[in-house]
């Protein structure tokens, strides 16, 4: 029995396992339940307590070594073949290391702020997270205005009010709280309304807020500066006009249209047939806007408008699905490297 085991113990010494098959023949032919050391074990039953003791040890020492030279084995094989260099194909094409692109309404912002820069505007910012004050009362909203409603803005807490801005707007009473006029800015940002998600309406979306405050502004300034502004944005032959409107923070207001782009005036869905698509809405600053900002509007008058982000950036990319812009398909958002 004792010579046995040895020479079996020589044996698994001896074996030499080079694969994932050469360790499962070891396996069977040693380990499992019909392999040479559980049938050693049942040998031993048979043999003499005197052999026994001795046998025995013997061949427990064989289970531990045959069991140990399996597992190491087994390791050392998972690991080579999960980085193994054979594995390397050096001839493959390598990976393609991906740049990502700026997102259309990044690239719509930016040339944007190009435009108004050179025409002396600065970049200014404010809160998306904002009080009723700011947004609202300032802005010359009455308290019963519609756009207060719990079912039109987004409110985060009541008495005292804190909502999500509805509009950049309220970027234009920091600014003149700060500092005084001559005041000439543009502000771009995100802003949100309490509706329903479609191709034409999100619960967010942007604006760039323009104001001009100083002595002297008039309406023909307003006028100028947007009918600029659409040539450079979309080229020399561009159509603008201005719609009558109301906002509580200008008087007078207008609503300013450029031609449709997409049919060339000719009517199409995007213009809802009429040829026009409106890109912002603008007018003079109110009176009591200037003076809840203690500017003396009898000294200062100022234009202001707001501009949709995504209306500007439809007409120049013919997108006409808002949920794109938000949805992060990689398909969509490589498409746009430059405008103009
Ligand atoms: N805040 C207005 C809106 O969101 C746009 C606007 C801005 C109108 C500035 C006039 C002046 O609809």
């Amino acid at each position: 029995m004792e010579q046995k085991i040895k020479s079996i113990e020589a044996e698994v010494t001896a074996f030499a396992i080079s694969s994932k098959e050469t360790l499962e023949n070891f396996r069977l032919k040693y380990i499992s339940k019909k392999g040479l050391i559980p049938t050693l074990f049942d040998d031993l039953k048979k043999v003499s307590a005197e052999e026994k003791k001795n046998a025995g040890k013997l061949l427990n020492d064989l289970k531990q070594l045959a069991e140990n030279k399996f597992k190491t084995s087994q390791t050392e094989l998972d690991d080579s073949s999960a980085s193994s260099s054979a594995d390397i194909d050096l001839s493959l094409p390598v990976i393609p290391n991906r740049v990502g692109n700026q997102h259309p309404l990044s690239l719509t912002r930016y040339r944007i702020i190009e435009v108004f820069e050179k025409l002396g505007f600065n970049l200014a910012d404010g809160p998306e997270i904002e009080d009723d004050w700011h947004n609202f009362t300032a802005l010359n909203f009455p308290p019963n205005h519609p756009a207060r409603e719990m079912q039109d803005t987004f409110f985060i807490e009541k008495n005292p009010d804190r909502l999500l801005r509805t509009h950049t707007s309220n970027v234009q009473i920091r600014l003149m709280k700060q500092q005084k006029p001559p005041i000439r800015s543009i502000m771009p940002g995100r802003v949100y309304r309490n509706e329903a998600i479609s191709a034409r309406a999100h619960c967010f979306f942007h604006q760039v807020e323009g104001l001009y405050v100083d002595k002297n502004v008039g309406f023909a300034d307003l006028k100028q500066t947007l009918y600029h502004f659409a040539q450079e944005m979309y080229g020399k032959d561009i159509k603008i006009r201005y719609r009558p409107s109301f906002f509580p923070f200008t008087e007078p207001s207008a609503e300013i249209d450029i031609s449709c782009l997409i049919c060339k005036g000719n009517g199409c869905n995007i213009c809802k047939h009429s040829g026009w698509v409106e890109i912002a809405g603008s007018g003079m600053v109110h009176p009591n806007v200037l003076k809840n900002c203690n500017i003396d509007p009898e000294e200062y008058t100022g234009f202001a408008f707001g501009m949709g982000i995504e209306r500007v950036t439809q007409l120049l990319f013919q997108v006409n699905d808002l949920r794109l812009y938000s949805e992060n398909d990689i398909r969509f958002l490589k498409q746009f490297k430059t405008v103009m």
